[in-house]
Formats: C-alpha cells, structure tokens, sequence
C-alpha cells in the first residue's frame, strides 16, 4: 500500500491542471453499453476507477481500449458483441458506481444481473431508487444471494417521481429510458453537471433528452441508440480541491482546465471565508494574501454546495478565525476525516450532522490514514500547511479519483512523494512438534 509523504509550510504558485471528471466519465463509460457501435469518449482521467470500470466491461464481453497521454486521455468502447450482462461483487465491491451499467444492461439486453453494492465509508448508500424507478419503466427486479436481476423485454416509458435527489439514480434511469418504448418524465432529478454531460453523450448516440441539469428530465425512447465522440466535462471537484489548496496555503495558483460555472456554490463559500478568485472561462485564479474568516457550510444537492468538498473545506474552516458549523445532509457518515485532523491538531467536535469547527488552529505533521476518496484529498490538503512532516496511509483511496495529484501539486511548489510500504522482514515462525 504506497503512502503519501508531504511537508507542509510551502505557498502553491503556479498553474495546476485539472483532469476529466470522473463522475461523468463513469456514467459515460456504461452508456456505451446501450450501442453496438463504437463509442469514444476523451479527457478520460486516469484513475483507479476508470480502470474498475474497463475491467468491469470488459468482462461483460465489451472491447475497450484507454490510452493516456497523447492518445489525449481516451477511451473506445465497442460492446457490440457482449457475453454476459452481469457485474460480479469483486467488481462491485470496490466501486458502487458499478451498478450503473444495471439500467443500461436491461434496457439493451433485456436482462441484467448485477451485485448489491453494501454500505461503505461514508454511509448506507443504497440503491433502492434506482430500483424503483426500473419497475416503474416494467423491468421485473428480484434480489438473491446479494444480487439483483433485471428482466424486461422492452422497457416502457413511464412517469417517475424520485422520493429523494440521486445522482446515480437519475443517471441510471436516464440510459434506460433512453431506449425504453415512448415517453419518460423523470420528476426531482439530480441537476448535477455530470447528469447533463451523460444526457449530452446520449442525445449524440441518438436518444431524445431534455431537461437534463434540471428537476425535471423528458425522454423520448428510440428502438436503437449509435455510436458517438464526446469529450468528458473537466473535474470539478478536484479543481474545487486545487483552489481549496491554494487557499490554504497563503499562495497564488492558477487552478486550469475547468468550468468555473460548475464551481459556484464553492467560490461563493470561499469569497465569505476571505478568499479572492478571479476567473475566466476555463481556469480560477487564487490570491490567498489575507487571514481566513469562518462561514458556516451546508453540503446541498447540486447547485449548492458539494458533500464532496465537504471535508477540504473543513480543513479551510480549521485555518480561519473563528467557529465555522459544517452541516453535512447528504450522507449520514462522512465525518471520518475530522478525527484524523484532530489529530494533526484541528479542533473538531462532531454532533450528529454538525462538525463545530473552532479556529484558527496551527496544524502539525502526523501518521494519519485515508478512509475514503474525499477525506483522503482533505489530509493531503491538511499535510500541506502542517509543520512537519505528515505520512498519509491508504493513499489508494485517493488513487480512485485524482490523476497523479502528487506530480501536480509538486508542479505548483508542494512538497509530496509517494512511497510503497516498506514490509517488516517475515519473522521465521519456530518449528512446532506434535
Ligand atoms: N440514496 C438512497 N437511495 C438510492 C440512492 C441514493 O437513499 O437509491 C441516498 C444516498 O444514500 C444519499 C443520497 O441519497 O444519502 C444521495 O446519494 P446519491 O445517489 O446522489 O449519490 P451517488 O449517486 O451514489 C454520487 C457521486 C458521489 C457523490 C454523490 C452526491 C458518482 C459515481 N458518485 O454518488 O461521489 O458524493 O453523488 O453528490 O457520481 C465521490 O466522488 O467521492 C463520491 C462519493
């Protein structure tokens, strides 16, 4: 298990870049299931998920090839010919987002056969909704041994009403409505952006979307869906990440390659707390010249502000003047990060959804672990204006999702490598005689 080495104390200067979001690529990556032909998709970050997602495919029968580089970050997926439409649980198990490929799979092959996802780090996250909906569009779901089975001969379009916002949930029943037989409207869907680049693929393989990145999605069902080129919008989570950190750092970075569009809600939280940015069509620039001010956050459903740059901005909230209350309402347990900055000398106090951040508090170097995608960049952030030298274990959780984020950040002046763990020599067990 490789583990990240930093040394905080360094102003970030510089242009960083930002990568494909991986949230939208995923999604993308299972729409190609809907078609025989080719789909080919660019700016394709290269992370650890991408790859579950290849592996994922690939043992459904589907051909894929990713290249990076200066094969521009792509992938070509041809699942013309596919064997088997399941997704087994060692798949599943170390990505939830793999039960995306469930509404496509029923919707092309009239069967499909995937692995519940179970809980994880930050909480239940069920799957209940999806399910839901798939019924309402006439797929017959049973549930056996941890697996869940779609059957339809042809979905039908129908009207869903989501009981909550769910991201995945509005993406899965967008591809399988896409080619379900007549009209679907889709009430309380998820406005994220990553909803509407996966509508955008899909209306360039032929499906009849609108709506999408609104409450309320409409889908006209076609017999057959084509293939398609489409470029995968730019991360904004891991830009909000970059900003977060040239915040914290008292630097100047020039955060390039995003959409400041999508990064609303954040820069908004970021000019309460004191912090200056300027941006232009596709980068943000941080000036962090000034002390820090707490403002209270409250993670929202997209456009408000993301759970998923929740723990960075408590790392912020531990740097500002004063005591910043941290709601978090989208996922019942992803506070995991505040014990581990407690420990690099945060001032946190969890109560239910509520983290009491009292600031400002110098940080200092410790052994802290990685427990999940987003904690994970919020240690790394943390470790970046901590005294010392912090060791962060577990870095695999970040690899998920942020595209070689140690060669950046060293790019803008951060001192980070990466180590592989160094095994204790194997103690030779004594001779046991019967
Ligand atoms: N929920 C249900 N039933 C469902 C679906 C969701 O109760 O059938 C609940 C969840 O338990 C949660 C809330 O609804 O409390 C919202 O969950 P949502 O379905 O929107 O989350 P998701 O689709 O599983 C995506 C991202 C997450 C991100 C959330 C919220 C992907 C692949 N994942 O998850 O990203 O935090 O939306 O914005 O798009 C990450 O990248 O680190 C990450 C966790």
């Amino acid at each position: 298990m490789d583990k990240f080495v930093i040394r905080g104390g360094n102003p970030l200067l510089g242009t960083i870049r930002v990568s494909g979001a991986k949230n939208a690529a995923l999604p993308a990556m299972a729409a190609a299931l809907l078609a025989e032909e080719p789909v080919i998709l660019e700016n394709i970050p290269q992370v650890r998920d991408i790859e579950t997602t290849r592996k994922l495919l690939a043992a459904m029968g589907a051909e894929v090839e990713l290249g990076y580089g200066r094969a521009q970050h792509r992938t070509t997926l041809c699942c013309r010919n596919l064997v088997s439409p399941e997704a087994s649980y060692e798949l599943v198990k170390t990505m939830r987002a793999s039960t995306l490929v469930l509404g496509p799979l029923v919707a092309r092959c009239g069967r499909a056969r995937v692995s519940l996802p179970g809980g994880c780090a930050i909480g239940a996250r069920p799957i209940d909704l999806h399910l839901k909906g798939l019924e309402r569009l006439g797929a017959i779901i049973t549930q056996e041994h941890g697996y869940v089975e779609a059957r339809a001969e042809r979905l039908r379009g129908a009207e869903i009403v989501f009981d909550k916002i769910t991201v995945t949930g509005t993406e899965e029943l967008l591809m399988a409505a896409a080619l379900a037989d007549g009209e679907t409207v889709m009430q309380n869907c998820a406005r994220e952006p990553e909803v509407a680049d996966l509508a955008d693929l899909l209306n360039k393989m032929g499906a009849r979307i609108e709506g999408a990145g609104t409450a309320t999605i409409r889908v006209k069902g076609v017999a057959t869906l084509h293939g398609a080129k489409h470029r995968i919008i730019p991360d904004r989570i891991e830009a909000g990440s970059f900003i977060v950190a040239g915040a914290l750092t008292g630097g100047d970075i020039n955060v390039a390659g995003c959409e400041p569009r999508h990064l609303g809600a954040l820069l908004h939280k970021l000019d309460e707390a004191g912090v200056k940015t300027v941006h232009n069509a596709d980068s943000v620039r941080v000036i962090s010249d000034g002390p820090l001010r707490a403002a209270d956050m409250e993670t929202e459903e997209y456009p408000g502000f993301p759970t998923d740059m929740q723990a960075q901005y408590m790392v912020l909230a531990t740097q500002a003047e004063g005591t910043s209350i941290i709601t978090e309402n989208i996922f019942e347990n992803r506070f995991m990060h505040a014990l581990e900055l407690d420990r690099m000398g945060a001032n946190i106090k969890i109560e239910g959804s509520r983290a009491i951040v009292r600031g400002k508090t110098p940080l200092s170097a410790a052994a802290v672990q990685a427990s999940d995608l987003r904690a994970s960049a919020s240690l790394v952030l943390a470790a970046l204006v901590a005294d010392g030298e912090t060791i962060i274990d577990r870095v695999y959780h970040i690899d998920r999702g942020y595209e070689h984020i140690e060669e950046k950040l060293r790019g803008v002046g951060g001192q980070i490598r990466r180590i592989g763990e160094i095994l204790p020599k194997r103690a030779v067990a004594p001779a046991v005689r019967a």
